[in-house]
């Protein structure tokens, strides 16, 4: 039988942790045949509601799962961790201003980037979840100097879902269908998901939609609002499709992309793309050997560049901000 994978989960006692806790458990995390072990993190206010979700973890008696431990310690949360999934974070508050955001973020995601640094696995892989992920993402990759920077992404794999939702509904084709979709900038509304390489059906899939005024006034607004729209609906933010998400981009990054397709993830900028070295922003990514690589040569058109850039000039601000806290 195979070694148990670790795999701690923050924020467990949420409303993520509660979509995602079940299906890792499962097996649908990393494979149907990797067995596991979940360390759940919360702080202590959150520690009792995350005892009552173990009980039903152990309640459902899945075969894969090996142990549950609950700590409000990240040294112990962490330790021996491979992968981690970060999603509790502190939201934004009425009156709240982004510096405000931050700071009160930064005293969450650097002393676990620290504790990953210091407790991971040595294959330890990182998705951040809890907002704002990319510079969340960026203050715990910087308070783990030993740990390759790689290793540290940001989840925008459900604005990926999203789009590729719209576009299937706007053409008709299955999602099935549809691939090389990109989000591209910051896990926000200045995100910008991109169609010009995408292919519905073997097809272009711009020249299938052949409507830009569709994608600048429907379809990209559409995609970067739709974390309201939902909270409008539902009266609280996604959760099971965000948890979704996040199985989706831990499963590809252990499990690679199909041929011909690529995904999008945040992770660190080499320079590609005109988006300046590491910052975390998200870029088409193809999975393989358990490493996301950023797919090279793509054109970018005027469209696209305009977007591109406002996304990562966002992201550049935080990270200025951040700098000028000492969070990084
Ligand atoms: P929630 O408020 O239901 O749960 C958050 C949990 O995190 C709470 O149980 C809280 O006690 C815990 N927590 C807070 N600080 C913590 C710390 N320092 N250590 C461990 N646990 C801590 O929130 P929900 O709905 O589960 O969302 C979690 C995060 O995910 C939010 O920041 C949300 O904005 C973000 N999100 C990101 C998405 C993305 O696409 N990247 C999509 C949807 C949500």
């Amino acid at each position: 039988t195979r070694t148990p994978v670790t795999v701690t989960v923050t924020g467990a006692a949420g409303q993520i942790g509660y979509a995602l806790l079940f299906r890792i458990a499962s097996g649908q995390l990393l494979g149907a045949d990797v067995p596991v072990t979940l360390r759940l993190l919360e702080i202590p206010q959150g520690l009792k509601a995350a005892e009552g979700t173990a009980m039903e973890l152990d309640d459902c008696a899945f075969p894969l799962l090996q142990g549950i431990d609950i700590s409000d310690d990240p040294n112990v949360a962490f330790d021996g961790a491979n992968v981690a999934l970060l999603v509790g974070a502190r939201p934004r508050t009425k009156g709240m201003e982004r510096g405000d955001l931050l700071e009160a973020n930064g005293g969450i995601f650097k002393p676990q980037g620290k504790a990953i640094n210091d407790h991971a696995a040595d294959d330890i892989k990182v998705l951040v979840v809890g907002n704002p992920a990319n510079t969340n993402a960026l203050i715990a990759q910087a308070a783990a100097p030993d740990v390759p920077a790689e290793r540290f992404t940001a989840m925008t794999r459900l604005d990926h879902n999203r789009a590729l939702s719209q576009l299937s509904k706007k053409t008709g084709a299955p999602v099935s269908e549809i691939k090389k979709l990109t989000i591209w900038g910051n896990h926000s509304a200045t995100q910008y998901p991109d169609v010009f390489h995408a292919e519905v059906a073997g097809k272009n899939a711009a020249e299938v939609v052949n409507d830009e005024q569709w994608l600048a006034d429907t379809f990209i607004p559409t995609v970067a609002k739709r974390g309201a729209a939902i909270i409008e609906a539902r009266g609280a933010s996604s959760a099971a499709s965000a948890a979704n998400a996040a199985i989706d981009h831990v499963y590809t990054w252990v499990n690679g992309t199909a041929a011909g397709d690529w995904t999008s993830a945040g992770v660190v900028s080499d320079g590609s793309y005109g988006v300046p070295q590491g910052l975390i922003s998200s870029f088409p990514v193809t999975a393989k050997d358990g490493k996301f690589e950023i797919v090279q040569g793509l054109d970018v058109n005027e469209f696209s560049r305009t977007r591109i850039d406002a996304s990562v000039k966002e992201l550049e601000e935080e990270r200025e901000a951040v700098r000028n806290l000492g969070l990084i």
